[in-house]
């Protein structure tokens, strides 16, 4: 691929502990990645991006790093990651990585210096502040439930967590803080890291602690210095390499990922963005039950492509992640084998034939679904833990808390690979460190591998699809029928194409609108001869060249 093609390519996202064991421990680990490359050369993905594999208490499986220079001993060592980067190399694939900068975990030498001696530099490189009234700085809300500030009794004083008590955010403003991690970033590009995915990067500015209205968002998202960090990040790392970075910004707006995309600006490639995904969120809430609403999935959608390609910035486009849970599950049908599979393909067809870069996280690809659990005790997660306890307190029955981590849980994603009919779904040998979903037998690699019509041959056909015509990367988009509640109908144009797609995302069949030309060739449909009928079936998905 040339310099600038990584716009074309298409991104494959590893949670390394559920991908693949090797040891045994129940685990997954660098080696099995490695095991596994070849399968991901099959797939025809580009770039693999790993979620974090450096020392961690795992309180936030990874998120809460302890050291940034090291792998865990759990993933393996340095050289086995070495290897990987050369193997993923030799088959064509590049790598990123993840790095947290929003925070460390508690464990951290930087962290543990300052909780020692109240009069180190490190302290700075926190957020420590004195209470109010007997409390808290500020009334700021945790993201994962209770008040962002922990008490630490030693100095009396409180430290910022906007995540997990074991993840203290640091203090951007303080210039030893970014040149230190401006360092981790050059250290792992001297090995020849292809480039990084950035965690929550647009909430590192923080300047002002005042109580808030709503959970104190407003001061510490996309905040006021954000976009010079950011930039003097990319001056003074990677700025003048081939490196593919994304960021992940959590409740942003489209202005600011213009500006943390536009070339120009010398920030970053690409952005992540939720408010897709909050579609389901009863009244914006997340742990409720919830349906799709479907209009308000369309109108974010094209908003966000029309907003981004406009301003000349440029979008990460994305269903699944490790921590929602699995698209087929919840804007699809998994209650039988044909909707499953016609929906989970309809879901990547749409996506696909969107701008921006796609990511695939691992299982999507095969349909995985979400595995049902209904007992605590097959919950990790640390957010869920927390949601339970919540919901508890808010009154909510058992049988209801159960329904809703169902639902809305991160370990829905977090399950493990898999990959065949054997014992634990061939992920491990032991006992895996969560439960595999008890449809393995039925969903996984190998028979995906077999199937000519499976979820992953629309996968490796949408990959190409992308590579082979410059339509999907850079052509415009055109909504229609913007008020229709079953069907998502767009188009995308360039100079030499214009590609038509339609996808039903409801569960009956559904006429095409009268007026709607739909001659042409087909370029991918997830049913032979879908039109057949006048009408697309429950699920179908179809881009017709024109
Ligand atoms: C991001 C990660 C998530 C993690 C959080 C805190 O949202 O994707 O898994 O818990 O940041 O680091």
């Amino acid at each position: 691929m040339s310099q600038t093609d990584w716009r074309k390519s298409v991104v494959y996202q590893i949670y390394p502990k559920s991908f693949n064991d090797t040891t045994g421990n129940g685990q997954g680990d660098l080696n099995g990645i490695i095991d596994k490359l070849d399968y991901l050369a099959y797939l025809g993905v580009d770039y693999i991006w790993l979620t974090p594999i450096y020392p961690s208490p795992m309180n936030d499986n990874g998120y809460d790093i302890s050291d940034y220079y090291q792998i865990n001993e759990q993933f393996g060592t340095l050289d086995d990651f070495k290897k990987l980067l050369e193997t993923a190399h030799q088959y064509g694939l590049k790598v990123m990585l993840d790095i947290v900068f929003n925070h460390t975990s508690t464990d951290h030498t930087w962290f543990q210096q300052a909780l020692a001696d109240p009069e180190s530099p490190y302290r700075d490189y926190y957020f420590f502040r004195k209470g109010r009234n007997g409390g808290p700085p500020t009334n700021w809300q945790s993201k994962f439930g209770g008040n962002a500030w922990q008490y630490e009794p030693n100095s009396g004083e409180y430290y910022l967590h906007l995540f997990d008590v074991s993840q203290a955010d640091l203090n951007w403003e303080n210039e030893h803080v970014r040149q230190s991690l401006y360092d981790i970033v050059k250290y792992w590009m001297s090995y020849g890291v292809d480039g990084f995915r950035f965690d929550v990067i647009n909430l590192i500015s923080k300047d002002r602690f005042e109580d808030s209205d709503a959970i104190g968002k407003e001061y510490y998202t996309d905040g006021p210095r954000v976009h010079d960090f950011i930039h003097e990040m990319n001056r003074e790392t990677f700025g003048d390499r081939e490196m593919m970075t994304v960021g992940e910004m959590s409740s942003t707006t489209i202005d600011h990922c213009i500006r943390y995309t536009q070339p120009e600006r010398q920030e970053l490639n690409s952005v992540f963005n939720f408010h897709h995904l909050k579609v389901d969120y009863a009244e914006g809430e997340k742990w409720t039950e919830s349906q799709l609403d479907f209009h308000k999935l369309k109108e974010i959608l094209i908003e966000w492509q029309l907003g981004i390609y406009e301003g000349g910035g440029w979008n990460a486009i994305f269903w699944c992640n490790h921590d929602q849970p699995r698209i087929v599950s919840r804007f699809g049908d998994d209650s039988t084998e044909a909707m499953r599979q016609r929906s989970a393909k309809m879901l990547a067809i749409v996506l696909h034939m969107l701008q921006g870069t796609p990511y695939i996280f691992q299982g999507e690809e095969i349909g995985m679904t979400n595995p049902h659990f209904d007992k605590l005790s097959q919950y990790r997660d640390v957010e869920s833990l927390n949601a339970y306890d919540s919901l508890q307190e808010a009154g909510k029955t058992e049988p209801e808390i159960m329904r809703i981590l169902a639902q809305k849980s991160r370990d829905n994603a977090r399950t493990p690979m898999q990959w065949d009919d054997s014992a634990q779904a061939g992920f491990t040998e032991g006992e895996p460190w969560i439960e595999v979903s008890d449809n393995y037998k039925e969903i996984n690699v190998q028979q995906a591998m077999n199937d000519e019509q499976s979820v992953l041959q629309t996968y490796r056909k949408l990959i190409q699809l992308r590579h082979n015509y410059d339509v999907v990367t850079y052509g415009n988009i055109e909504p229609l029928y913007m008020a229709h509640d079953q069907l998502f109908i767009y188009r995308r144009n360039d100079e030499h194409n214009s590609w038509l797609i339609i996808a039903n995302f409801s569960n009956e069949a559904v006429a095409i609108p009268e007026d709607l030309d739909t001659t042409g060739q087909t370029v991918i449909e997830n049913e032979p001869d879908l039109l057949a009928e006048g009408k697309i079936p429950a699920y179908g998905a179809i881009v017709i060249d024109q």
